[in-house]
């Protein structure tokens, strides 16, 4: 294969996130989470699993960060866990949450790592939830003071922010779908979740700027792209109202400053309880961001159905032959298509902040783990993006979900995403042959020679 090369600068990383590695889950002094409720309910993750100890990387974040180093591992993107930092969410500040991010900080500073903190990966403190959660207003007050509180203690050494990691998600999965915390079932408390948390996001961004830190702060999207089972105008429409609901409905407010008008007129004939826009809502949630994260595993297929009520929309079976772990269809153009299309129409500088596959990992005799199909999805996938770099997409950087081997929410710890296996029994940690790929994609800021 010919070889592939980057613009100077650009920056190749990793991610994980507190709830997903950290563990600890009720110590030194942590207030319970959504995560930790909702994991200890039976019937809700796969296996009985939880994070309550994951990869006990609170414990063991030296040498994680020692096998990052060893990796020429550059930038890493972390999450704070708010209810280590306010166990209620508001009020009252835990000291030894405040230290042992401040140890983590230090740590990866001190391997020449670059830390990208991300405020909000889903562990809301479970005394918000029972106030109403992110259906509650206040809710996004108490975000920015616990942003304030973040920025204050880490900002001088933090250059990179992100505020939500895919309001999409946390919206739906948890507030529609029910599938993951904290399992609410109603599509109009998700429109107003989604609401709230783009307001938390808009004010913490604003506080941000306030405090004149140097650095700069984004939000992160998970971007699929919607493509229709046929050239029918019905099913063209339902790949289009799920781009609505799940992409446009977030960036059209954060760019443009509204809702999508198709999608307001759709819910408003369907009955769907529209979230209450009140005094400078809108304009709160556009605040100008340095930077646009942008999530992609997949891509989707739709055909115009009754299901997904309010969309009326059906899945259907995508074009492809392969699927990774998660049975999430492998399709690199959708990733190019994703890039091309929020760099033209949500003009921004753009950092894939996720992006990577389970696979069924096998360690060999002798310790080793040959992990060729993640290795393929990566590859096609930078290709892909490389591609779209090419034709004008201001793609600035881009990190591997994920760095370890974790609790990956409601399908428990067997889908496996890392370049490092974790043995759960004893904690080992082996680099997979993807992580050694992926120092020499680094190295050599590109693929093949
Ligand atoms: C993303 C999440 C991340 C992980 C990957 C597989 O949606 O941000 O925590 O679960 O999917």
């Amino acid at each position: 294969m010919r070889g592939i090369r980057f613009p100077d600068e650009f920056m190749w990383g990793v991610s994980a996130s507190a709830y997903q590695i950290e563990g600890a889950w009720a110590e030194d002094g942590k207030g319970e989470s959504i995560w930790d409720r909702f994991c200890h309910i039976p019937g809700n993750v796969a296996n009985g699993d939880t994070g309550d100890i994951a990869c006990d990387h609170y414990h063991r974040y030296k040498d994680d960060i020692a096998l990052m180093r060893q990796l020429g591992i550059r930038f890493y993107r972390f999450s704070i866990s708010w209810p280590r930092i306010q166990p209620y969410g508001h009020g009252k500040i835990n000291q030894k949450g405040i230290k042992f991010y401040n140890d983590l900080i230090n740590c990866m500073l001190e391997n020449g790592i670059q830390p990208f903190a991300v405020l909000y990966h889903w562990d809301l403190p479970q005394a918000l939830q029972n106030k109403g959660g992110w259906a509650n207003r206040e809710t996004a007050e108490y975000f920015k003071d616990y942003a304030r509180i973040v920025f204050n203690e880490f900002g001088d050494r933090v250059r990179h922010w992100i505020t939500i990691l895919e309001p999409q998600v946390i919206a739906y999965n948890g507030n529609w779908m029910g599938n993951m915390a904290p399992g609410i079932r109603d599509f109009s408390t998700a429109l107003e979740v989604s609401h709230n948390l783009m307001r938390g996001h808009g004010l913490a961004v604003r506080e941000f700027k306030k405090m004149g830190l140097d650095g700069k702060i984004g939000i992160i999207n998970m971007h699929p792209k919607a493509y229709p089972a046929s050239n029918s105008s019905e099913d063209m429409a339902a790949a289009n109202r799920f781009d609505g609901a799940w992409c446009r409905w977030y960036l059209d407010p954060l760019c443009h400053g509204h809702y999508p008008d198709d999608m307001m007129v759709w819910y408003q004939s369907h009955g769907v309880v529209l979230p209450e826009i009140i005094e400078d809502d809108m304009d709160m949630i556009s605040t100008p961001i340095d930077f646009m994260g942008i999530n992609y595993y997949t891509s989707k297929w739709f055909k115009e159905g009754n299901d997904l009520w309010p969309l009326m929309i059906e899945k259907a079976k995508p074009p492809v032959e392969k699927f990774t772990m998660m049975d999430w269809a492998i399709y690199p153009l959708g990733f190019y298509h994703s890039l091309m299309r929020v760099s033209e129409n949500y003009k921004n500088e753009i950092i894939v902040m996720e992006n990577g596959g389970a696979f069924n990992d096998i360690v060999s005799e002798d310790g080793e783990i040959n992990d060729v199909d993640r290795i393929e999805y990566l590859r096609s996938h930078i290709t892909a993006m490389h591609q779209a770099i090419k034709e004008g997409a201001n793609v600035k950087g881009y990190f591997i979900w994920s760095i370890l081997d974790n609790f990956e929410w409601a399908y428990g710890c067997q889908k496996r995403f890392g370049l490092i296996y974790v043995d759960y029994k004893d904690q080992k940690r082996i680099i997979k042959r993807s992580g050694h790929l992926y120092r020499n994609v680094m190295e050599k800021n590109g693929i093949g020679n």
